[in-house]
């Protein structure tokens, strides 16, 4: 451990925040199985699953952004937590920012990873019900057979073939109606640029130079928006920026968690 980053450390120990991770769709808390163990020495983890996923229970027929920020409030509140540094990645992005906008206090720290603040133009809506309805009718498996060579660069499939298959196993296996409720959640979810733009919670914003579901000027807009905050872009990664190139994600999370202004605050 060299002098830095024994300092970040021993800080990271005095005044160990927590931090929430919240995942994307259609997944659950296993898609962070490579950040747990290396930020639980910087800081209490907590990985979730969002309702639905990762287990099979009786679901609204809509899961609202607002209704899974809610259920992590709840989470918070039953495990005592007070302020916590919430992490989403994309539809976790979209659940952060919906509890951002109702309990700023709660948060010492925000970041925002492959994730946009906008909403879905009817284009996007359509896709998502179309999305819902297959999901339903012909199973999730084929859902994620569509999704991994949009969550993985090219070079990500080619050179780490099983890690496709792992991001694919992991979607197949999400219940049908915790999908389609997510994804009919989605298309009804409101622009939150303005959460960002009223927001001074210390932010940092990761994205991947090859992601094309949420591309750069994604991330720099929210970025523009959010004052103060920090952009990183992880080159040769896609969406799934903290599986394609775990180490830079979590250097990234250690940094922000352990120096700038969420250090000093
Ligand atoms: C995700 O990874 O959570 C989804 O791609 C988000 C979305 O479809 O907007």
């Amino acid at each position: 451990m060299g002098t830095g980053c024994a300092r970040a450390f021993l800080c990271s120990m005095v005044n160990r925040p927590t931090l929430v991770l919240i995942h994307g769709f259609p997944q659950d808390h296993t898609l962070w199985k490579r950040q747990v163990p290396a930020l639980t020495p910087f800081a209490k983890v907590i990985a979730p699953d969002l309702m639905g996923f990762g287990q099979h229970v009786d679901l609204p027929q809509v899961m609202t952004m607002e209704a899974y920020a809610e259920k992590v409030h709840g989470m918070l509140e039953q495990q005592g937590e007070d302020r916590v540094v919430l992490c989403g990645l994309s539809m976790g992005g979209y659940v952060a920012m919906a509890f951002a906008e109702r309990w700023p206090e709660r948060l010492s720290g925000l970041i925002l990873s492959n994730t946009r603040s906008t909403a879905d133009d009817e284009e996007g809506r359509a896709a998502r019900l179309a999305t819902a309805h297959r999901a339903l009718q012909e199973g999730t498996a084929v859902i994620a057979r569509g999704m991994v060579p949009k969550l993985l660069s090219e070079r990500t499939r080619k050179q780490q073939p099983e890690l496709a298959r792992e991001v694919e196993a992991m979607m197949a296996a999400q219940p049908a109606n915790a999908v389609a409720a997510a994804s009919l959640g989605m298309a009804q979810r409101a622009d939150r640029t303005h959460v960002l733009r009223r927001s001074r919670i210390p932010s940092l914003i990761i994205t991947g130079s090859d992601d094309t579901l949420m591309p750069l000027p994604t991330s720099r807009s929210m970025h523009a928006a959010l004052s103060g905050s920090q952009l990183e872009v992880i080159e040769g990664a896609a969406h799934l920026t903290n599986i394609e190139d775990p180490e830079r994600f979590n250097e990234l999370i250690v940094r922000f968690l352990t120096s700038g202004p969420l250090a000093h605050a």
